[in-house]
């Protein structure tokens, strides 16, 4: 990314020279990058918590090893799939990049380069959402929203694979098709159906439990009229490009609470592993899996940023090996 701006002007392909991977990082020859919303947002300049261009754009991928620090867990040559080190300018949409040794994890032989790519952010994040931050317990309702994108499709399969009663939100009947597929449910369109009424239906007047929030605006704030008396909001995002407006009044009347979520690796590597085994044994139990959407050529990845505000169904993925000499 050389500045802010529209993707078709700020996304260019310039060489880059990667040294010696310092502690906590290995250097991976890229195969696969997962894409996302966060991408329109770093391009668009709203992302918090990132520095000024020129920096490398993507938050995950998946290849092979070729560096590694002294004392690092992995060897060279390992398939593995992490977290980039795009917060320090290196990202996935690149030849190499720098993977985060705390967030990087052997692939396990089933998975695609493309299910890798895409998994770290999605399920890295419903589980601090899920498991951590708004803990959903078996047989509670788990409502969410942008259900076939990103973060919500993986919200979906973990909240089943947690023993709730998970309700997808999404629009259109593409997206209500997809959730039902990735094993939601109940699925509401949210661009055809009122959403608190629906709710209210579903759950035979309880309301949900846990709210999985990563669109906000005004979808978030009808699905939290659906909310039930101790219910939980887990604020992960905002892809409609709008905060949900929470009303202290309301809540306190209506007993719910709100967390924010920002997905990050524990304090602790060992406690940090557990995470990632947790998550990797779901994926080798058939019970969670990325659900790969469109992929995108390593030359394209202008337009598919560009796209991203009005996203197909399902984890979009870059294919950047194919480029490679
Ligand atoms: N907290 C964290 O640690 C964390 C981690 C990862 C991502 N996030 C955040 O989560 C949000 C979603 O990211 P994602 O990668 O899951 O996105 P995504 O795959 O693009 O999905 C977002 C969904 O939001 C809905 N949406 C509603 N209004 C939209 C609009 N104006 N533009 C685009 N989508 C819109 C769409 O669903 P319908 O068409 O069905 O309405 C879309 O499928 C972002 O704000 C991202 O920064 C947070």
């Amino acid at each position: 990314m050389t500045r802010f701006g529209p993707p078709l002007e700020a996304l260019a392909l310039q060489d880059v020279t990667w040294g010696a991977p310092p502690p906590g990082r290995i250097l991976v020859r890229v195969r696969a990058a997962g894409a996302g919303f966060p991408d329109a947002m770093m391009t668009a300049g709203d992302f918090p918590l990132l520095g000024a261009p020129p920096f490398g754009l993507g938050e995950e991928a998946a290849g092979e090893v070729v560096a590694v620090p002294h004392g690092s867990r992995f060897a060279v040559g390992d398939r593995v799939a992490g977290i980039t080190g795009f917060l320090e300018g290196w990202g996935g949409y690149a030849n190499y990049t720098y993977l985060r040794e705390t967030s990087a994890f052997l692939v396990p032989g089933a998975m695609t380069d493309e299910e890798a790519a895409g998994f770290p952010i999605a399920f890295r994040t419903a589980y601090a959402g899920l498991v951590e931050r708004v803990p959903v317990t078996p047989g509670q309702y788990l409502l969410v929203l942008g259900a076939a994108g990103s973060s919500g499709a993986a919200a979906v399969q973990l909240g089943k694979a947690l023993g709730a009663t998970v309700i997808a939100v999404a629009g259109g009947e593409r997206k209500t098709a997809f959730c039902a597929g990735i094993g939601a449910d109940h699925v509401i369109d949210h661009r055809a159906e009122d959403l608190a009424v629906r709710i209210g239906e579903l759950t035979g007047g309880h309301g949900v439990d846990v709210l999985y929030d990563p669109v906000g605006g005004d979808t978030a704030a009808a699905a939290v009229r659906g909310i039930a008396r101790f219910g939980r909001i887990a604020l992960i995002g905002l892809a409609s490009g709008r905060t949900l407006p929470l009303d202290s009044s309301d809540m306190l009347l209506r007993n719910y609470s709100a967390a924010g979520v920002l997905a990050g690796p524990d304090k602790d590597p060992a406690v940090e592993r557990a995470v990632w085994e947790r998550l990797l044994a779901l994926v080798r139990g058939g019970a969670v899996r990325t659900p790969v959407g469109t992929v995108h050529d390593f030359a394209g990845v202008p337009e598919m940023v560009a796209a991203q505000h009005a996203p197909e169904p399902g984890k979009s993925v870059v294919r950047v090996a194919s480029v490679m000499a």
